[in-house]
């Protein structure tokens, strides 16, 4: 069967999931690592090539600061309890944002682990961390301008390739599936550019009870649709 190639979730939910329960927003969290502990293996058994994962948008920075350390302080303590089984797994970590302006101790694990995954041959997992897409795209644009004013880049060679190339995901394809759970509709600021031709799949369910049915509901909503390319389905 058709599996996508890459795979990228909007994980969303965790705040109202613990709420509903009575709970501080911050157990959501905590259960939402479980459900990306789950997910990630899932995934990797379908051998989807790329997941890229939403964990931390620039615009969560301007939640309150306890909400936001809690957040840090599961990355940090996610990245060290998973990386034998990343290791294990052939798991090749990546991470996409804008890295300097995470906390020294969430940069070192990351900056670790990427590392010592870098020969991994398995599945690519990358972490969205500080990442806004008109964020990356606005960068993009400053680098290129930069670039032709200094003549590196002649406008006569200009296609979709120089935009690629100075993306945070220059060395990853174009998204095939993106997931949201908790039943919003909306793309929020996440990879704008390389879901141009994504399949949307949105579910009511919070991202701490998405589970690998859930998962696995997604790819046979997926292995359905018709993607077209802007062709007509004679042509394909
Ligand atoms: C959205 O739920 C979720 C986030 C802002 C953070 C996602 C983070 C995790 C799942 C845990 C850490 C991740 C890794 C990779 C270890 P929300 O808080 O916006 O929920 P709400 O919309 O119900 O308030």
């Amino acid at each position: 069967m058709n599996t996508p190639n890459h795979v990228a979730i909007i994980m969303d939910g965790n705040g109202r999931w613990a709420e509903q329960k009575g709970m501080p927003r911050e157990f959501g969290h905590q259960h939402g690592v479980r459900s990306v502990k789950k997910i990630v293996e899932e995934a990797n058994k379908f051998k989807v090539k790329y997941l890229t994962l939403f964990a931390f948008s620039v615009e969560n920075w301007g939640r309150p600061s306890y909400e936001v350390e809690t957040l840090m302080r599961l990355l940090v303590e996610t990245l060290k309890d998973e990386f034998e089984d990343l290791i294990n797994n052939n798991i090749k970590l990546n991470s996409i944002g804008d890295v300097k302006s995470l906390p020294n101790e969430v940069r070192y694990e990351l900056g670790k682990i990427i590392n010592n995954t870098k020969d991994n041959t398995g599945m690519t997992l990358t972490l969205a961390l500080s990442y806004g897409g008109k964020q990356e795209i606005f960068k993009a644009v400053k680098e290129i301008s930069e670039k032709v004013k200094n003549e590196i880049i002649n406008l006569d060679n200009f296609d979709d390739s120089i935009i690629n190339d100075h993306l945070y995901t220059k060395n990853l394809p174009d998204v095939d599936l993106l997931i949201r759970t908790s039943g919003e509709q909306r793309i929020s600021n996440f990879l704008l550019w390389q879901i141009a031709y994504a399949e949307l799949y949105f579910t009511e369910t919070y991202w701490p009870d998405f589970s690998e049915e859930d998962f696995t509901d997604a790819i046979i909503e997926y292995q359905k649709r018709e993607r077209r390319f802007g062709k007509t389905s004679k042509q394909l």
